[in-house]
């Protein structure tokens, strides 16, 4: 794989062919996923509750996301690297200025931040200084204590059309891709149309450009309930290497997600 660049999950959206993305938070999964042909590794918040146990993203901090930016950064090959900035640390443009240049520094290559409406200065602003952006929509879990549960989001028409004039709106801001999670897949297919930029799924159905999935929960290492969109790829002996090349296969053919991972 050659080094993979915003211009190279752009031309895969012009011509259609998906691609993956898996959360890692230390380099061995790193180096798992970018040797398997991940493009695009997430250090996701979701080492808040993966990593450290606790019950949400919430208690997440710049210092924890610089650190495993780091450990991820030291193995990711020619795999993007793109890393969350956390709960409360960029609601003004310059407290996000300030937090996505350390973790720039410390080897993401793109920041993702979570919100619609009022996140399009904040995104101008980042790009303005060279900190490219994708607006994580739809279920925020930063957002779970206003949101009021881990729910899907834009089941109903106002909100759809909301989230879809969002959309544009980042777009316009100049928001280098986008995340959906938990929306229905009717919703993401139409956002996905909508915007010229890439678009990330996560229980958004199969018709976004490029799915995610937390790292942990495809090899069958979380305890307890798995949400409806995870899918084990562990089930009859394979390895971790054949596990995520299986899960990216199964993304460029459009076999993942199936029927059963789907919110309609
Ligand atoms: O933090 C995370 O892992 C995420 C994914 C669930 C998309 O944001």
């Amino acid at each position: 794989m050659a080094k993979v660049t915003l211009k190279t999950l752009a031309d895969m959206k012009l011509s259609g062919e998906k691609f993956t993305s898996l959360t890692a938070y230390d380099s061995t999964f790193s180096n798992l996923a970018s040797s398997n042909g991940v493009e695009v590794i997430l250090v996701g918040d979701s080492l808040g509750n993966v990593v450290q146990g606790q019950n949400s993203t919430v208690p997440v901090t710049v210092e924890d996301m610089c650190y495993h930016t780091r450990c991820v950064a030291s193995a990711a090959g020619d795999a993007m690297v793109m890393a969350d900035l956390p709960f409360a640390s960029y609601a003004t443009e310059e407290q996000a200025l300030m937090n996505a240049a350390q973790l720039m520094r410390a080897g993401a290559e793109i920041i993702k931040i979570e919100g619609e409406g009022w996140l399009p200065p904040i995104v101008t602003r980042l790009k303005q200084q060279g900190i490219p952006v994708c607006v994580h929509m739809g279920l925020t879990p930063q957002f779970v204590n206003v949101l009021g549960g881990y729910r899907v989001q834009g089941r109903e028409e106002e909100k759809a059309n909301n989230m879809i004039r969002a959309a544009m709106d980042l777009q316009e801001a100049g928001a280098a891709m986008l995340l959906l999670e938990c929306v229905p897949a009717d919703l993401a297919r139409e956002i996905t149309k909508a915007v010229s930029i890439p678009v990330i799924g996560i229980g958004a159905g199969v018709d976004t450009d490029a799915q995610v999935l937390v790292v942990y929960d495809m090899l069958n290492l979380t305890a307890g309930r798995k949400p409806k969109f995870v899918k084990n790829y562990i089930t009859d002996g394979e390895t971790p290497q054949q596990a995520v090349a299986n899960y990216v296969a199964e993304v460029k053919a459009g076999t993942f997600p199936a029927e059963e991972h789907i919110f309609q």
